[in-house]
């Protein structure tokens, strides 16, 4: 009888998602195990407790994913469990912390989808602007936007040292052209957005982050993006559905939360596919995530 397919999940927070939990069962595994509280210096005895136990063949029928919260984390993780494997005792590893690299890697496919469709240009050389910014999805959202050659700027509507910290990271760990900016009052958020060609609305579920009336600063903006589902819009008139809507009193469109949650699922299910089936190990991060998606947003 074949093994079957394991999934074992690795998350340094109190559980696993299980939105990630439901995506690797649809996706074909036939078991995901999950293990919580998993601290860095765990996921070399924990891969190696993965590897050597169903050998070669085995290994092609199991799988690590690393989850949590933080990006900076599930990279060293992931880098972990890497230098852990003892070839030909090697199986796949995909890091997804809270979502955050198949959800950036979505919405900025999907934004250059609707730059390359709308107005004919990309990402390179454009000013982005990242409200909510400071969490996992707007970290990896603007790693993926500055590799596509834009000027990054990550708004906190708080602290301007948390946004400074987080692009500091984004720079000194991937090289992205990052800034920091804040965003708490409509003067800051006006002046902002004066100068952005894109908007990328990436806060916490349920909170509006930019109103009608602050949008109609926005001369120069060709796309917004919102990934907030849950009312109100992130961004006011924006559409959860919308992909190519005109936002009102603008020249820019508009890509709502479950146009790019779309995205987003199919994403997530096809980098588990590719670990399914693959003939050799796969490390697989945002990178992977936005290749794929950028070849799905091109087929969509
Ligand atoms: N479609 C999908 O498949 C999918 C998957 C994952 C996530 N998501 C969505 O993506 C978004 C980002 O996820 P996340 O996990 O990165 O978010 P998060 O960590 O919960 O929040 C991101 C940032 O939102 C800011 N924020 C909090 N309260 C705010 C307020 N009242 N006004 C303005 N900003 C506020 C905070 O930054 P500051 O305090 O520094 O401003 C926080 O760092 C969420 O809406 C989430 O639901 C969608």
């Amino acid at each position: 009888m074949e093994k079957p397919f394991l999934l074992h999940m690795f998350t340094p927070t109190q559980n696993v998602s299980p939105f990630d939990v439901n995506m690797a069962y649809d996706a074909g595994y036939q078991a995901v195990i999950p293990y919580t509280d998993v601290a860095l210096d765990q996921i070399a005895p924990l891969t190696q407790d993965c590897i050597f136990s169903r050998g070669p063949r085995g290994a092609k029928r199991t799988g690590i994913f690393i989850g949590g919260r933080e990006i900076g984390l599930a990279a060293d993780m992931l880098d972990a469990a890497k230098r852990a494997m003892v070839p030909p005792f090697e199986v796949s590893v995909f890091a997804d912390p809270s979502g955050a690299f198949t959800t950036a890697a979505a919405m900025v496919a999907s934004v250059e989808g609707q730059l390359r469709k709308t107005h004919g240009t990309d990402l390179s050389g454009k000013q982005v602007i990242i409200l909510g910014g400071t969490g996992p999805v707007g970290t990896a959202a603007a790693v993926l936007a500055s590799s596509a050659g834009a000027r990054v700027r990550i708004a906190s509507h708080t602290s301007f040292d948390r946004a400074r910290m987080t692009a500091e990271v984004a720079r000194a760990r991937y090289g992205a052209d990052a800034s920091a900016a804040i965003a708490g009052s409509t003067d800051e958020r006006r002046e902002l957005i004066v100068a952005a060609d894109v908007v990328l609305a990436t806060a916490k579920a349920g909170v509006q982050v930019l109103s009608a009336l602050e949008l109609t600063h926005a001369k120069k903006l060709l796309v917004a993006a919102d990934l907030n589902a849950v009312p109100p819009a992130g961004i006011e008139g924006l559409g959860v559905m919308d992909n190519g809507v005109t936002l009102k009193n603008t020249n820019a469109v508009g890509i709502g939360a479950l146009a790019i949650g779309n995205i987003k699922y199919q994403n997530m299910r096809a980098m588990f596919e590719l670990m399914l089936s693959a003939e050799k190990p796969l490390y697989l991060d945002f990178r992977d995530a936005f290749e794929l998606a950028r070849k799905q947003v091109a087929a969509s």
